[in-house]
């Protein structure tokens, strides 16, 4: 992966301005608007509007991290319509596939929802500067609403990657010395809540909210995440004393809540901010947010200086 698509900083975290400086460099060097005609090799239909789409897409699946976004060209649209960002959900550089799942909720996604086996989609990507990754055998807590969870599970994938046979189970005597992983999912309905079996396949613990009670905790996902930290008697591991880190992609309501915990925890939390966009490489300022910056506050490109920020920088 060349420098200019490396987006995953290595723990302890850089502080937003070198984060932002890095991130405005690669995006703005062209590199990462790099395109690339994918071949569907699968849409799978996973209920519930939501669509599970393979793509052969070998350039873009070797450069991609956890946390990035390809920027979709719909084929089904005019060509003049904007790209739809998606987050990348698994990517497989030695088969050259790339995973994304998405739910059908307005004209692109429904468009997107009818190509076929074999068709041509245009990606640009990967976008955005990821997630980083926790150091190795650090207990990971990743919260997730709707599909939020797609790139929380490429995360899971690469954390479990470096970890060399292990699964996310948590022994909690911390013998392996490898934490846990957990995934906190929520969602209106159980059809809500995506990709459980493929977490738990890689021995991820599921904790699910719904807010109706079909599955799991009735509730927001801060429930079972409240209740998770009170069982075992607070934030840090009961045998490596160590603080897990928390990874969040969803609505901004529970990205805040997270925010909001993880800075009264003193946990590092990385959030990814869903937001409507239109260029995605950080050149029409259509998706600016306000981040603190020291004792200031700066405003910032959400497809170009993210989608992740660490806690405490996004102003609510
Ligand atoms: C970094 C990033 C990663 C994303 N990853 C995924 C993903 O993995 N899977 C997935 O299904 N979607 C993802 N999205 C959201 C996805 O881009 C939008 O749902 C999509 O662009 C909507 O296009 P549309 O033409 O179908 O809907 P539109 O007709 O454009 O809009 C339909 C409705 O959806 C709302 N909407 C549109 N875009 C967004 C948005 N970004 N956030 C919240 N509401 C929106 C509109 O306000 C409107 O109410 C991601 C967005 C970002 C910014
Ligand atoms: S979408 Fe254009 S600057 Fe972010």
């Amino acid at each position: 992966m060349s420098a200019a698509t490396a987006p995953v900083s290595a723990f302890p975290a850089p502080s937003f301005r070198e984060g932002a400086s890095r991130a405005q460099t690669a995006a703005d060097s062209g590199a990462r608007r790099a395109t690339e005609s994918a071949t569907v090799l699968s849409l799978e239909d996973l209920g519930a509007g939501y669509r599970r789409l393979r793509l052969g897409a070998p350039a873009t699946a070797a450069a991609a991290a956890p946390g990035q976004f390809v920027h979709v060209r719909v084929p089904a649209l005019d060509a003049s319509a904007m790209r739809r960002p998606v987050s990348v959900c698994d990517a497989d550089p030695a088969a050259g596939v790339l995973t994304l799942v998405f739910k059908i909720v307005g004209r692109g996604t429904a468009a997107l929802a009818t190509v076929r086996e074999g068709d041509r989609v245009d990606l640009m990507g990967p976008l955005g500067n990821g997630f980083p990754l926790p150091p190795a055998g650090a207990e990971v807590l990743l919260v997730g609403g709707g599909y939020g969870v797609a790139p929380l599970y490429f995360l899971a994938r690469k954390v479990l990657d470096g970890r060399d046979g292990q699964d996310g189970r948590d022994g909690l005597d911390g013998r392996d010395g490898q934490g846990g992983i957990h995934l906190f999912v929520g969602g209106r309905t159980k059809e809500d809540l995506l990709l459980l079996d493929d977490f738990r396949a890689l021995g991820v613990d599921v904790h699910p909210a719904t807010d109706d009670g079909s599955l799991g905790t009735k509730g927001l996902v801060t429930a079972p995440l409240d209740a998770w930290f009170a069982a075992r008697g607070g934030v840090v591991h009961p045998a490596t004393a160590a603080k897990p880190a928390l990874f969040a992609c969803g609505p901004a309501p529970m990205l805040r809540a997270i925010d909001e915990r993880a800075q009264a925890l003193g946990a590092d939390a990385w959030l990814s901010l869903d937001r409507r966009m239109l260029c995605g490489v950080g050149a029409c300022l259509g998706c600016t947010q306000v981040v603190r910056d020291g004792d200031a506050t700066a405003t910032v490109r959400v497809c170009a200086d993210g989608p992740v920020f660490p806690r405490g920088r996004i102003v609510w």
